[in-house]
């Protein structure tokens, strides 16, 4: 299979993330510890990416190194053309369990970023209310996160990352703890995110309609050590935003879910 590293570099230049031939091993000594095999991938601006595969198979691990928490053992990883060394704001990762800080209010935890970074008092509280809006957590700036819902803390986690502006947004299966209704809201929540801004996001996740209803680029992984082992192209998250309700019952959707379900029940 030509993997998306290998790709030339004319192919390359909306290139936002370049993966190429990236191999982890948790001890570098010890090939048995290997999480990913040669996982080659180009995200392009305003992709939405998201990738399956078995639990265990490297998922986590894959974006960890893509977020510069882990350098690879083998193989390179670039972001906006430079080496994707070390953590930056400018790719932001968000968990299953939100990060925020408990003995600040949600506007602080919101504001934290900027305020580190030195934005300016104004620019600050500007960008902090933008997102506190766009997040629907208006009325509740002032609580504390322990005050806040599952659903709600996810969002002011979000909105924690937004507002530094981030080129990509990393997911780990954000949305793998909340209830069913709360999960569907949030989905749409993530697809206004990437639509407003036409920014990139790279989600993972074991849900594959999840995958489907907002993906543009879906992927699977092969059970540990993980390599890509197939790719789909897909456009129903346009569908369900031109109001497409139905999309999920379609033809080309059910195809597209049975096969991607063979593959990674094959593993
Ligand atoms: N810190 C670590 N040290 C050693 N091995 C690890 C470490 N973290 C993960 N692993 C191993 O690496 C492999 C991949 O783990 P990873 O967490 O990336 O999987 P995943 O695809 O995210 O799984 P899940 O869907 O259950 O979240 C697993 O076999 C796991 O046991
Ligand atoms: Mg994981």
């Amino acid at each position: 299979m030509t993997q998306e590293g290998d790709l030339p570099m004319s192919d390359k230049t909306d290139a936002l993330m370049v993966i190429s031939h990236a191999t982890f091993d948790y001890d570098p000594q010890d090939e048995t510890t290997r999480a990913l095999d040669d996982v080659s991938l180009t995200i392009r601006e305003g992709d939405f990416v998201c990738m399956l595969g078995p639990s265990g198979c490297g998922k986590s691990t894959l974006l960890s190194v893509m977020a510069g928490l882990r350098e690879p053992t083998r193989g390179s990883i670039t972001f906006r053309g430079q080496d994707a060394e070390g953590i930056d704001y400018r790719r932001a990762v968000i968990f299953q369990q939100p990060v925020l800080y408990p003995w600040m209010s949600t506007y602080d935890n919101i504001a934290f970023g900027p305020r580190v970074r030195g934005v300016d008092h104004d620019e600050t509280r500007r960008r902090v209310e933008k997102y506190v809006d766009l997040v629907g957590l208006a009325e509740f700036a002032d609580r504390p996160p322990y005050e806040l819902s599952g659903g709600m803390r996810q969002r002011a986690a979000l909105a924690r990352e937004l507002v530094n502006d981030p080129n990509m947004i990393l997911l780990d299966e954000p949305f793998g703890a909340l209830d069913a209704l709360t999960r569907v809201n949030m989905q749409g929540l993530l697809r206004d995110i990437w639509m407003r801004d036409n920014r990139t996001v790279f989600l993972i996740t074991h849900d594959v309609d999840e995958a489907l209803m907002l993906g543009t680029r879906v992927f699977v992984m092969s059970s540990r050590p993980g390599r890509i082992i197939r790719e789909e192209t897909c456009d129903f998250t346009q569908s369900v935003e031109a109001g497409d309700k139905d999309v999920m019952y379609s033809e080309g959707y059910l195809r597209l879910r049975r096969g991607i379900l063979e593959a990674v029940s094959s593993e």
